[in-house]
């Protein structure tokens, strides 16, 4: 039984997680509650520093029941994947003491003790970041920091999945594979087991890669993934054959890719994934339309509409093959926003000088707020006014062609200028936890 002295005491742990990207995207459930998909997929980690979730999680004998608050604001810990979360970590839960207040909980404790949990998103959660991938590994690491959890993290990634498949990529820093796993039904606890994130390469082995984030717009999405994927697996062919005969392929090559930082490759796999997925999406019976964002604009004698999609990827296209080597990889998960992945920090700077030629801030936006991120790399763009925007030059691939050569303002929110980063930490200073230490509600 847990023994304390007074009943008063809190015990927290505070954690920060990073979000990932899929370049092998995963798209299709097996088994809908553990989470288990139909293929593997591999995932680079982006730098938390620019993207995270920061999660605290108390516990007291003083608290009645489970509660989260969500950005500031209470949500319900009911839903399933919550549930089962709480469920595992618990049931994992290891001694704790310290001697020095005088707490001391046992294993068997941690069922009748309750938890409180307060988690933020440094982005916007709806922007359609990853948020929920960064919030499930934070809160399953975190919780097995504070119940002293001692299995290996690939086992914590297998408990991050049911609670958001994607989350278990970002238990690890780097180059992340999610291993489907073969094991469907054997025991009720073991079912699942051998479908963990495994870490490919750390953070360090490939860091001169330079990943730029247009963000589009933050409405929800009308798919959700969950609807999305199953309609998929129901309807669509092209999912069947992609995850039996493509996909097996394209893993092992990337992985080769990824072990020889062959950057061609790795561009052409990431892109030619990201659009196999969509046309997925358009196999799929209603089709989902993820890449359905349009934007209307008034010239001069017409109106017209265009395809945010079918532009970025088109300027992309044209420079990898005006250069005649891929100078970009594009990637684009269920929403609009565009991951690009440059394999330098000189090629980041051209890249970073035509997003913001083809795609300026409106008049009102400033530009502090809209490249976010490392913004060494907005200085190596030679870029530190609106003017300087204004003054970018054609881009040569596209200077004999006045129709490719247009500029759509406002059609970015912003960018975010990031990089391969590190996986889950403990924060021990006190002042980053999200709770109050002697009520245990968010600060
Ligand atoms: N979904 C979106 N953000 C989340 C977070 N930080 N924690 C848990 N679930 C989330």
């Amino acid at each position: 039984m847990a023994t304390e002295s007074k009943k008063d005491w809190i015990l927290m742990a505070t954690a920060r997680s990073p979000t990932n990207i899929a370049v092998v995207k995963y798209w299709g459930k097996r088994d809908e509650a553990l989470i288990l998909p139909i293929n593997d997929s591999i995932s680079v980690t982006l730098d938390p520093s620019h993207l995270c979730t920061t999660t605290t999680v108390a516990v007291s004998p003083n608290f009645d029941r489970d509660r989260m608050w969500l950005n500031g604001k209470e949500i319900s810990l009911s839903g399933g994947r919550y549930q089962r979360c709480l469920r595992e970590i618990r049931s994992r839960a290891g001694d704790v003491e310290d001697e020095k207040r005088g707490i001391c909980i046992g294993k068997e404790d941690w069922g009748k003790l309750h938890v409180h949990i307060a988690s933020y998103n440094n982005f916007p959660t709806a922007a359609g970041l990853a948020s929920s991938a960064a919030g499930f590994a934070c809160l399953v690491y975190s919780l097995a920091k504070l119940m002293n959890v001692r299995e290996e993290q690939g086992k914590l990634s297998a408990i991050a999945r049911q609670g958001s498949g994607s989350a278990c990529r970002s238990l690890f820093g780097g180059f992340v594979k999610w291993e489907m796993g073969k094991v469907l039904k054997c025991t009720k606890d073991s079912a699942g087991s051998d479908s963990i994130a495994v870490q490919l390469a750390d953070e360090q082995h490939w860091n001169d890669l330079v990943i730029i984030i247009a963000v589009v717009s933050s409405r929800q999405k009308e798919t959700s993934s969950t609807t999305g994927m199953r309609e998929s697996v129901e309807t669509s062919p092209l999912l069947h054959y992609r995850s039996t005969e493509v996909v097996p392929k394209r893993i092992l090559q990337m992985e080769e890719a990824i072990r020889t930082r062959d950057f061609p490759s790795f561009a052409r796999l990431t892109c030619a994934d990201s659009n196999q997925f969509h046309a997925v999406c358009l196999d799929t019976s209603p089709p989902i339309f993820y890449m359905n964002n349009t934007s209307h604009r008034q010239v001069p004698h017409s109106f017209i509409v265009t395809n945010w999609f079918f532009r970025i990827i088109s300027f992309m296209e044209k420079w990898n093959r005006f250069e005649g080597t891929p100078q970009v990889a594009y990637t684009f998960d269920a929403g609009p926003n565009a991951v690009l992945i440059a394999p330098n920090r000189k090629v980041a700077s051209l890249l970073l000088q035509r997003l913001l030629f083809y795609f300026p801030p409106s008049t009102d936006t400033e530009l502090k707020s809209f490249v976010l991120g490392d913004q060494s790399i907005v200085k190596d763009a030679g870029i530190a006014t609106k003017e300087d925007i204004d003054a970018l030059p054609t881009p040569p691939e596209v200077k004999d062609n006045n129709a490719s050569a247009q500029k759509f303002p406002g059609d970015v929110s912003y960018f975010i200028c990031t990089r391969p980063g590190k996986g889950p930490v403990l924060f021990t200073d006190e002042d980053q936890a999200l709770l109050h230490p002697s009520t245990g509600l968010p600060k």
